[in-house]
């Protein structure tokens, strides 16, 4: 077939516009709106950045959703090791029902991403009302939502929040990647410099970056039996006392002989980049909402930045750092 004739290329679904409700439509005209990584714009919606079809996600999530003191919602900025996490909770929280040892566990199966699903981009996407009924307790969920922005019940139940944040620096490079990566036909592509003052500037999915993270960690010491602050770096050097750390904080602690059995270490094991990277599944597999599951596998390493950054890149980043975070006792590491 020539290229002429070659059926012409459906937009993945993040991209599309044409489903969204009149209201939604109207909505955006008053909003403030910029250059888009991926789709041709985004929009600040309650502070926020991201675009039409996950704000309509946001609007539904946030007027429909009810949650129960029993929830458990893993909130992170795009790009910070979702994926991973998503792994460690689904088999630690479900590890009586799921034993880690078993020959089919669901992670082998299935991407973290079905098994800890999205609200706003997932379960409340394109006016879909989803199905609680047959889920188990407790519910393990997502949001990438700022902590103001989440849904009311949220906020006001017993719900458990696991928050997790990254480097910026590395960040901001998963996130370069991975919006060139969901490019149709890698056309267009974004070159570092064209995103970089964008980030820095605040204008990123679900960004600014710096709120986002900065209220999580008030919320982390004002309600530390609500919301736990995780970072990526501090999981990759200490996985095993991360892991137990988060056990204790969703009030299922390992027993000694979990531990002797070396359960701890073959969730962590099930877990790993490494292990996860290289299953069927997440090699050949599709998510619901278009995006191949190898795309949420690209490296998994700390300090990656340093490959793209220049010197001048990593001062700016550092200057923002510092106004952003000065007194918040809020650290990164590998900067
Ligand atoms: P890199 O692009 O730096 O490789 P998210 O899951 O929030 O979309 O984040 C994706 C980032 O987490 C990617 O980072 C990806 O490679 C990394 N990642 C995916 N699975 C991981 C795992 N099991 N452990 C650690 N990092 C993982």
């Amino acid at each position: 077939m020539s290229k002429s004739q070659t059926s012409p290329q459906i937009p993945p679904k993040y991209l599309q516009e044409d489903e969204l409700s009149d209201e939604c439509k109207k909505l955006l005209l008053t909003l403030p709106k910029e250059r888009g990584w991926l789709a041709s714009h985004i929009y600040n919606y309650q502070g926020f950045w991201a675009t039409p079809r996950i704000i309509q996600g946001v609007i539904a999530c946030q007027q429909q959703f009810q949650a129960q003191d029993s929830d458990i919602i893993l909130v992170t900025t795009p790009k910070s090791g979702t994926t991973g996490l998503k792994s460690l909770l689904f088999s630690l929280v479900n590890r009586v029902k799921h034993p880690i040892f078993e020959q089919n566990h669901p992670l082998l199966i299935k991407n973290p991403h079905n098994l800890v699903p999205f609200l706003e981009l997932r379960l409340y996407v394109d006016g879909q009302v989803p199905d609680f009924s047959s889920c188990t307790t407790p519910r393990l969920l997502s949001t990438h939502l700022p902590f103001a922005s989440l849904p009311k019940s949220v906020q006001d139940s017993n719900t458990k929040l696991v928050y997790l944040c990254r480097n910026p620096k590395d960040t901001f490079i998963s996130l370069w990647h991975f919006t060139n990566n969901l490019k149709l036909d890698h056309k267009d592509i974004n070159s570092i410099g064209k995103v970089y003052d964008l980030f820095c500037n605040g204008v990123s999915l679900y960004g600014p970056f710096w709120d986002h993270v900065l209220d999580y960690w008030k919320q982390s010491i004002e309600n530390p039996n609500k919301v736990l602050f995780l970072m990526y770096e501090e999981i990759k050097e200490q996985p095993k006392m991360h892991l137990k750390r988060l056990a204790e904080f969703l009030e299922c602690p390992f027993s000694i002989k979990e531990e002797n059995c070396g359960v701890v270490d073959e969730i962590l094991r099930m877990c790993s980049f490494k292990n996860l990277s290289n299953l069927e599944v997440n090699t050949t597999g599709k998510l619901s909402t278009g995006e191949e599951n190898k795309v949420f596998f690209r490296r998994g390493e700390i300090g990656d930045w340093k490959n793209y950054f220049t010197t001048e890149m990593s001062e700016k980043f550092n200057y923002i750092i510092e106004q952003k975070f000065q007194g918040s006792g809020l650290k990164f590491s590998y900067n």
